[in-house]
């Protein structure tokens, strides 16, 4: 067992066990209910581990519990119960090197308006104590497409330039774990690649990434691991593709030649759906390879096929599928 996290690598890059977070109750006037008494319950018990080197992805449906999580982590949340640990440091026992270890790019952007890029990334170097010398300003915003704006006042930069000065800002102390809560909101197509292109660059020279974003497609590209939260829990933790194929479920949509009234039985292994008279949904599983069988089914019914196409499963359909199962808290 490794006794000095100096000397060795930790296998996790964030370690999070039983992670309980309620916020306080709201007292003032207003709707009330039971979340206005009793304080929000944002996180209930999570659980998450996140392997070094990796890209981990973070989703989940609105009020999850993604940005309490995270704002947790970055210490501007302060936990009810559980232990998190980043880099292997515990973040009571040992906040300052905990922050040290980990850069965070939170949802909501809040830049001091009368700063420029250049001085509000030499700030930050010194808060965290970063030498003159080690400092990176300039390359940060080479790297974000930001050193053309390096002394303008950030009041003038746009959204995505803000949120691009945002990961510059996180990076200032060269942590080895980078945090991006939702870093794709209000960035424009192209943007988005640099910024992804960037934060793979960043993973290619041994930065964890953790990120949340609602953009499910970005998540299944980009992400070599992904965790879905639910009402505070963490209901999945898989990599991506085992995750995907977790519903092993294929769709075939037919496109018949003549209305269809009711589906013929021989196809009820098949959990037939009929959209309308002329399409009809059939699903199968991969694995089983069960495709032969279903189309021997379809050509036994004599239906006229106008055409037959096939949907894979993506990460909405496992998304609905795992939220579904869980019930409201
Ligand atoms: N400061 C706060 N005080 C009280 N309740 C809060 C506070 N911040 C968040 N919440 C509540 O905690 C729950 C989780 O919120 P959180 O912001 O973590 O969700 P999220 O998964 O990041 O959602 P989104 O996708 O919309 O960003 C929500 O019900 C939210 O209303
Ligand atoms: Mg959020």
């Amino acid at each position: 067992m490794p006794t000095n996290s100096h000397a060795s690598l930790p296998d996790l890059a964030v370690s999070i066990k039983g992670l309980v977070k309620r916020y306080a109750p709201n007292t003032g006037k207003g709707s009330g209910g039971k979340d206005a008494a009793q304080g929000k319950l944002a996180l209930d018990h999570a659980d998450l581990a996140i392997q070094r080197g990796g890209i981990f992805g973070l989703l989940g449906p609105n009020g999850a519990g993604k940005s309490t999580l995270i704002n947790i982590l970055a210490q501007l949340v302060r936990k009810t119960d559980g232990e998190v640990r980043i880099w292997d440091i515990d973040l009571d026992a040992d906040p300052r090197h905990a922050a040290a270890a980990i850069g965070v790019v939170p949802q909501e952007l809040n830049i001091d308006p009368f700063f420029t890029p250049r001085a509000l990334l030499d700030l930050q170097a010194g808060m965290y104590g970063v030498p003159k010398a080690e400092r990176r300003t300039m390359e940060l915003l080479e790297a974000l497409s930001l050193s053309d704006k390096a002394n303008a006042y950030a009041r003038t930069l746009s959204g995505g330039m803000r949120r691009r000065l945002m990961v510059a800002k996180a990076m200032v102390h060269n942590p080895p774990v980078l945090v991006l809560d939702e870093p794709t909101a209000g960035v424009d197509v192209e943007l988005r690649q640099q910024l992804w292109a960037y934060v793979r660059a960043l993973n290619d020279q041994g930065v964890t990434i953790l990120l949340t974003t609602h953009y499910l497609e970005e998540a299944e590209e980009l992400c070599d691991q992904i965790a879905i939260i639910n009402h505070g829990k963490v209901i999945a933790c898989e990599p991506t593709a085992k995750l995907v194929k977790r519903l092993d479920t294929k769709e075939v949509l037919l496109t018949l030649g003549a209305d269809l009234e009711s589906v013929p039985a021989v196809l009820a292994p098949f959990a037939p759906e009929l959209k309308d008279a002329r399409h009809l949904r059939l699903h199968y599983r991969p694995s089983d390879n069960k495709f032969g069988a279903l189309l021997d089914a379809v050509r036994s019914t004599g239906m006229e096929i106008v055409d037959l196409t096939t949907v894979e499963t993506d990460l909405e359909d496992i998304f609905l599928e795992l939220t579904r199962r869980q019930p409201a808290a």
